[in-house]
C-alpha cells in the first residue's frame, strides 16, 4: 500500500501474522511509529527509550496485573459502575460513546492508580486529561511538536497532570501506606541495575498505562452495548445467565464475572468485529523476506486486526455477530494463537487484556441488570477519523431503569420491618 510517508507492506492472514508479530524489535520497530505518544507519556518513557529499557518498564506492570490483584480490581470495577449508574435518572437519553469513556476512566483509574488517586479525579483532572487526548491529532502523526494550539494545550495539561500525580506519589511515600494498585508496584520496582524509579518515570508509566487502557476499553464497552441490544435473542441468553450466576445477589466477585461466559463471548465478538486499534504499525529497520516478498528497511509494516478478523477462512461468516463462535466445539479463535489479534500478539501483546475483559464484563453486567436500552440512531458505524476507532457520534440510546432490587432495611422500628422497594 502507498501511505503518506512510506511504502507500506500489509501482513494479513495467519502465516503473515506470524511473520509480523515474531520479528524482533531490531527488524520491526514500534518506536519510530509511536513517537506521537512521547509528549504525552514523557521523556525517557516507553517509545522514547531503548527497546531493552521499554521492556523493563513494561515488566514493572506485570505484578500489578497478576491474578491476585485482578480479584481486588473486579470488586472495584463493580463498585465504581454501581456508583456511576446510580447517579442516572430513572429515564433519559445518553451518548454511549461518552458513557463508555467516562465510566472507564473511573474504573481504570481506581484499579490502576488507587483510591487516593480516584479521590482526586476531580473535574480539573478530567479536563486536563481531555486536553492531553485532544493533542492527539492527525498532525501529531506527522510531527508531534508542531506548534499548533492542540499541541500547546496538550503540553500545558501534561505539566499540570504531572504535578497532580506527583503530589499523590509524595503523599503515598510520606504516609508509607501499602495499597494494591499499580502505583504501589511502581514505588517498589527497581531496574535491573538496582535503580529505583524517579518520580517522573512513575508519572510517565502511570500515564502510559492509563492511556493504553482508556479509550480502547471505552469504545469496546460502547460497541458491546450496541451489539447486544441489536441482537435481542443473544441478549436474552446473556440476561438468563446473569440471573443464573447472581440470583438476587447484588454483590459480586471475580468468580461471578468469570462465570458470565456468554457475556464474555459477546465482548470478544465485539473486539473481533470492531477492534479499537484497527492497525498496528511498525517501521522496517532491517531487510527481511517473507515467502516470495522482500521487505526493505525504510518501509512500513502494517497488520490490521479489523481486516484480518474478517477473513472468512479464519472466522466463519465474519460480518455476522455470532458470539457462539467461541463456544465449545467451535472455538474459532483457538485454531491459531494469532487468529484473534484485537490485543495484538507476540512480545508486544497487550498487557491489560485480562484486566480489560474483566472490566468490560463487570461494567456491562451492571448496566444490563439495571437498565433497559432503546437504540436511537438509524445505524451505528465506525468513525475512522479517530486514532482509536469507536462508533460515530451521535451514538445515542434511551435508558429506562428497571425496578431496583428489593432492599432489606435494618429493623429499627416495626414500620421498617417489611422489605421495601427502594426509591425509583
Ligand atoms: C479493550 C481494551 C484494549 C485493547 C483493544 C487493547 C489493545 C492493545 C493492542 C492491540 C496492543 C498492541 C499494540 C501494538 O502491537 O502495536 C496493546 C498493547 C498494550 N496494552 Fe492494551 N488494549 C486494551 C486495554 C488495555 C488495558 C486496560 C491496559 C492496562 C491495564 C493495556 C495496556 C497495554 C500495554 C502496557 C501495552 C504495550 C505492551 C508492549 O508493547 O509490551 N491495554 N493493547
Amino acid at each position: 500500500m502507498k501511505l503518506p510517508g512510506a511504502d507500506t507492506v500489509v501482513f494479513s492472514g495467519l502465516k503473515a501474522h506470524e511473520a509480523f508479530f515474531r520479528q524482533p524489535d531490531e527488524v520491526l520497530s514500534q518506536k519510530e511509529v509511536y513517537q506521537f505518544m512521547v509528549p504525552i507519556f514523557g521523556k525517557g518513557i516507553a517509545y522514547d527509550t531503548t527497546p531493552e529499557l521499554m521492556k523493563e518498564q513494561m515488566a514493572f506492570l506485570h505484578p500489578g496485573l497478576r491474578e491476585a490483584r485482578l480479584r481486588t480490581y473486579a470488586e472495584l470495577f463493580v463498585e465504581e459502575a454501581e456508583a456511576f449508574f446510580d447517579r442516572w435518572d430513572n429515564e433519559g437519553v445518553v451518548d454511549l460513546y461518552d458513557i463508555g469513556n467516562e465510566l472507564t476512566i473511573y474504573t481504570s483509574s481506581r484499579a490502576l492508580l488507587g483510591g487516593d488517586f480516584r479521590k482526586h479525579l476531580s473535574g480539573e483532572f478530567a479536563r486536563l486529561y481531555q486536553e492531553l487526548e485532544g493533542g492527539l491529532t492527525l498532525w501529531s502523526f506527522l510531527n508531534p511538536y508542531l506548534p499548533i494550539p492542540a499541541h500547546r494545550r496538550r503540553d500545558k495539561a501534561r505539566v499540570k497532570m504531572g504535578e497532580m500525580i506527583k503530589r499523590i506519589v509524595d503523599e503515598r511515600r510520606r504516609e508509607g501506606r501499602q495499597e494494591s494498585d499499580i502505583l504501589q508496584t511502581l514505588l517498589e520496582a527497581k531496574y535491573s541495575d538496582g535503580r529505583a524509579l524517579s518520580d517522573d518515570e512513575i508519572v510517565g508509566i502511570l500515564l502510559t498505562v492509563m492511556f493504553a487502557g482508556h479509550h480502547t476499553s471505552g469504545v469496546t464497552f460502547c460497541w458491546n452495548t450496541i451489539l447486544m441490544n441489536q441482537h435481542p435473542a443473544y441478549f436474552a441468553r446473556v440476561m438468563e445467565e446473569q440471573k443464573a450466576v447472581l440470583g438476587d445477589r447484588t454483590t459480586l466477585k471475580v468468580e461471578d464475572l468469570r462465570a458470565m461466559t456468554l457475556l464474555e463471548r459477546s465482548v470478544k465478538e465485539t473486539l473481533r468485529m470492531y477492534p479499537a486499534i484497527i492497525m498496528l504499525m511498525r517501521r522496517v529497520l532491517k531487510d527481511f523476506s517473507y515467502e516470495q516478498y522482500e521487505v526493505k528497511a525504510g518501509q512500513m509494516a502494517l497488520c490490521s486486526p479489523a481486516a484480518s478478523h474478517h477473513i472468512e477462512t479464519i472466522f466463519k461468516d465474519p460480518w455476522k455477530y455470532d458470539p457462539d463462535r467461541y463456544g465449545p466445539g467451535r472455538e474459532e479463535d483457538r485454531q491459531h494463537p494469532l487468529a484473534f489479534i484485537a490485543f495484538g500478539g507476540g512480545k508486544h501483546r497487550c498487557l491489560g487484556a485480562v484486566f480489560a475483559t474483566l472490566q468490560l464484563v463487570a461494567t456491562s453486567s451492571v448496566l444490563a441488570r439495571h437498565f433497559e436500552l432503546e437504540l436511537l440512531e438509524p445505524r451505528y458505524y465506525p468513525d475512522y477519523k479517530r486514532i482509536l476507532v469507536g462508533p460515530h457520534q451521535p451514538c445515542r440510546a434511551r435508558y429506562r431503569r428497571k425496578k431496583r432490587p428489593l432492599v432489606q432495611v435494618p429493623l429499627t422500628s416495626p414500620l421498617d420491618a417489611a422489605p421495601i422497594q427502594a426509591a425509583g
